[in-house]
């Protein structure tokens, strides 16, 4: 099937990044959030990025044109006339239960829903619709404008052919497409969050300072930021997210969350999106 239109829901960070590449990559995007004014925001921050990329000569096409492509609803019915569809809501199963159930009624039997879940089982998610052969995870990275990864996930229904579309999409969206098994934390996480959970607990311990932490990592492993800095990036409530659920899915403790990213979280410190986290961003 000719994929020329694609849904993405939820316009959250990721939601807004898949929008961007999208449309960047000549598809169509309709944009769907419950929240009038995220949208607003959403399509702001498309904007700023787009002008970056613009002012470097990085874009083929002009910035209004692209923008031209992204239609936002707060309706989730306006997603039915999608040729493919992109779950990017909330990192939360009971969330994403209820967007995916209704998806799965409005859009037509053929389509193929993907969902951008960073930890929770595609075989899970799938067996909540009518279509676990055409589910599966399509799992990009943040800031997705930028990350060339994106993770692939069967479900235990789905088909190669559905896999095989969505490889092809991933490419088509100038990605590079990697598969794993439908395993807590799939690969990336499965790695990523452990190595943050610990610098946290470092930090706790006073094993070093956040600046020496994340020194340490930027200097000695030549990772672009430190793990502490990169946990401000990626939501220190999602972090959490995903330790609880490699911890509950492997019931192994060295999964075990930190205590001190449960208090930051608890207290609202959730990294760049709310000005605070393990760094100030308020200024
Ligand atoms: N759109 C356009 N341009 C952007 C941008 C965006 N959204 N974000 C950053 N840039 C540009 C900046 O303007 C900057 O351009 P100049 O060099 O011309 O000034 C360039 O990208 C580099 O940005 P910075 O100078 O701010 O910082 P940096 O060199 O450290 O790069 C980064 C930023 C690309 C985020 C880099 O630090 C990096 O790769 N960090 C690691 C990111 C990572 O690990 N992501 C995965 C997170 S895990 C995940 O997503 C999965 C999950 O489920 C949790």
């Amino acid at each position: 099937m000719k994929i020329k239109q694609i849904g993405v829901v939820g316009a959250g960070t990721m939601g807004t990044g898949i929008a961007q590449t999208a449309a960047v990559s000549g598809f169509n995007v309709i944009l769907n959030d419950v929240k009038k004014d995220l949208l607003q925001l959403s399509i702001k921050r498309i904007d700023k990025s787009l002008t970056k990329f613009q002012d470097k000569g990085k874009l083929k096409e002009d910035k209004d044109k692209i923008l031209s492509r992204i239609k936002t609803t707060p309706s989730v019915q306006d997603l039915k006339e999608s040729d493919f569809v992109i779950e990017a809501v909330f990192e939360n199963f009971d969330v994403k239960k209820d967007v995916l159930v209704e998806l799965d009624k409005i859009l037509a039997p053929e389509i193929i829903l993907t969902s951008n879940t960073s930890s929770i089982s595609i075989t899970k998610l799938a067996a909540l619709t009518q279509r676990s052969d055409r589910f599966m995870g399509m799992h990009f990275m943040n800031p997705v404008p930028l990350m060339v990864l994106v993770e692939l996930i069967k479900g235990m229904d789905t088909s190669q052919e559905t896999f095989d579309q969505v490889k092809s999409l991933a490419e088509q969206m100038g990605k590079a497409p990697v598969e794993s098994n439908d395993y807590p934390g799939f690969i990336a996480n499965r790695i990523l969050i452990p190595m943050i959970n610990e610098a946290v607990y470092a930090l706790m311990e006073g094993v070093g300072t956040k600046e020496a932490i994340d020194q340490v990592m930027k200097l000695g492993m030549n990772h672009p930021m430190g793990p502490l800095a990169l946990a401000d990036l990626i939501g220190l409530d999602v972090c959490l997210n995903i330790i609880e659920v490699l911890y509950d899915g492997f019931k192994d403790p060295k999964y075990r969350p930190c205590p001190l990213l449960r208090k930051m979280v608890e207290a609202g410190y959730l990294g760049r999106k709310t000005g605070r986290g393990f760094y100030d961003y308020s200024k």
